[in-house]
């Protein structure tokens, strides 16, 4: 399907570029991908990087009617160019919108009466296609407009479909603050293999292979995470040594609490609370 597809971008920001390698990769045809970008710099490194119809006006991307417009300018720009976009539409367009914190009932506001439109929260990992996208439609979006949406996404990594538009706050703050949370361990894993007297570059080394090992095995064994703990902590050993202390420095309630906070910081921005 994606073969078929004409797709348009507005702006060629990084998960436009992530998105559209990921398109071409998976079979998407170059001619049928189009960009709308007003940076001239990045028009010229978009061009020369995917070999396709980049444009400087967004008007000029609505005349060509793409199947599928994504919107990838940052939240705040969202409302000024939906405005701009208003009088191109056309039955049987879909809006893919990517914005964090926008939510639907804004983004339909801003089409004209009936217009197809999907939410999605993508992650950063989505840059090398490891990523994690939740994807909000309404009831009447139609079963193709819906497949549509699924298949460009999942270029980026996986796809999972809500029911409830209000998880999205909750989702913002797992995984989509989430990679923030993994760095910060990353880096505090380094410095303590740094106290160990182990070299800075070799500390960085374990710590990121540490934690890309872990999570790939949580995840192809199924296994629930405190089985996994279980298996590497033996009696009187290292590592059990190491797990008292992160539960006496109360690690567990922390990483609770802080997906807890950016939950609520969430819902302030974007109104719900
Ligand atoms: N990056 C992430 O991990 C992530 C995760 C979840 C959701 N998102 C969402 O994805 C969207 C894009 O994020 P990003 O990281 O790709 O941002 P970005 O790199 O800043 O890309 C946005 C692009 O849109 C361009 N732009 C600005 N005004 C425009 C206009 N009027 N018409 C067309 N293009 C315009 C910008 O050009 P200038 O630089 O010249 O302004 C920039 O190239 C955001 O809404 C963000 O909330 C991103």
């Amino acid at each position: 399907m994606l073969q078929e597809l004409k797709i348009g971008f507005v702006g060629g920001g990084n998960m436009a570029a992530a998105l559209i390698e990921g398109l071409l990769q998976a079979g998407a045809q170059s001619d049928r991908i189009m960009v709308s970008e007003p940076d001239a710099a990045r028009r010229q490194w978009l061009q020369e990087k995917f070999k396709l119809q980049v444009l400087e006006e967004n008007g000029t991307l609505m005349r060509n009617v793409p199947q599928v417009v994504i919107l990838a300018v940052k939240p705040g720009k969202v409302s000024g160019v939906l405005w701009e976009l208003r009088p191109f539409w056309q039955e049987g367009q879909l809006l893919l919108s990517i914005a964090a914190g926008i939510d639907l009932a804004s983004l339909q506001r801003a089409l004209p009466e009936g217009q197809a439109v999907v939410r999605v929260m993508p992650n950063t990992p989505a840059l090398i296609g490891e990523g994690i996208s939740a994807l909000f439609a309404p009831a009447s979006l139609s079963a193709k407009e819906r497949q549509w949406a699924k298949e460009i996404m999942a270029v980026s990594g996986e796809v999972v479909e809500i029911e409830d538009e209000s998880l999205m706050d909750g989702i913002t703050a797992l995984s989509g603050s989430g990679p923030a949370y993994v760095y910060l361990i990353a880096e505090a894993l380094s410095d303590g293999g740094v106290a160990c007297g182990l070299p800075r570059p070799l500390a960085d080394r374990l710590a990121i292979r540490t934690l890309i090992g872990s999570a790939r095995l949580l995840d192809v064994s199924g296994s629930h995470p405190g089985v996994l703990k279980n298996q590497v902590t033996s009696p009187g050993g290292t590592t059990i040594a190491g797990v008292a202390r992160l539960e006496s420095a109360g690690v567990r309630g922390a990483l609770i609490e802080a997906v807890q906070a950016a939950w609520q910081r969430s819902r302030t921005l974007s109104g719900h609370a």
